[in-house]
């Protein structure tokens, strides 16, 4: 079996950010002072493209709040390792579970599709390689969002994250181009690569 993935302190980070996760997506609270050029169109058009995907067996794993989960079809199954996210995604999504990404608490080939946003990214390398092969075990076929490289920025950091209470935390995150995601996959197809969201399926 293998090894649990991401630390404690990136976990207790995502847990006490649940309730003010999606002013991310929203460009609301601290997000509003963010300049993020054509952010809103892409966090739409990539809601079209969840919405879009065909209406299979799916898991979302770590589906944080549920905000993109909620446009999968389909029978859609969550998880995320957060108490406080799931209870928030709770809302949107009927089936949602704590449970982790490595090991997944599910048997080979029970879903059609996982599906996951903005996970890949936080894992360093031995957990990618981890997650990707519970991925493959436990569904046929993957679709993989995150963030895409920006101009000038590494593709690699370890970012200081401020949250509402004023609290520090260090988060590590990788960004991508969608040829360099396919390559990592070992294959695959280019959903989308914008400015700020790459999708990729393998
Ligand atoms: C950046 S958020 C992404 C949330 C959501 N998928 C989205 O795109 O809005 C990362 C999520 O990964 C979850 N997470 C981190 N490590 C995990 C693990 N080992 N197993 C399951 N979920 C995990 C966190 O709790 C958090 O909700």
């Amino acid at each position: 079996m293998s090894e649990r993935v991401v630390e404690a302190g990136m976990r207790a980070y995502y847990d006490q950010r649940a309730s003010e996760y999606d002013d991310w997506w929203l460009g609301t609270g601290l997000f509003a002072q963010r300049d993020r050029p054509g952010w809103t169109a892409e966090v739409d058009a990539l809601v079209h493209i969840v919405g879009s995907l065909s209406p299979v067996r799916t898991l979302d794993v770590a589906c944080g709040t549920g905000f993109l989960t909620r446009h999968l079809r389909g029978r859609v199954t969550a998880v995320d390792q957060s108490a406080e996210m799931v209870k928030l995604a709770s809302a949107r999504i009927p089936t949602v579970l704590r449970a982790d990404a490595v090991p997944l608490p599910f048997g080979d080939g029970e879903f059609e599709r996982v599906f996951t946003s903005h996970f890949y990214g936080h894992l360093l390398p031995g957990e990618r390689e981890a997650f990707l092969a519970e991925a493959r075990r436990v569904g046929r076929e993957l679709v993989l969002v995150d963030s895409a490289l920006r101009p000038n920025a590494n593709a690699e950091q370890h970012q200081e994250r401020v949250l509402n209470d004023g609290s520090r935390h260090v988060v590590y995150k990788r960004f991508f181009t969608a040829p360099q995601l396919v390559d990592e996959l070992g294959g695959g197809e280019v959903l989308h690569a914008g400015g700020w969201f790459v999708v990729v399926k393998h």
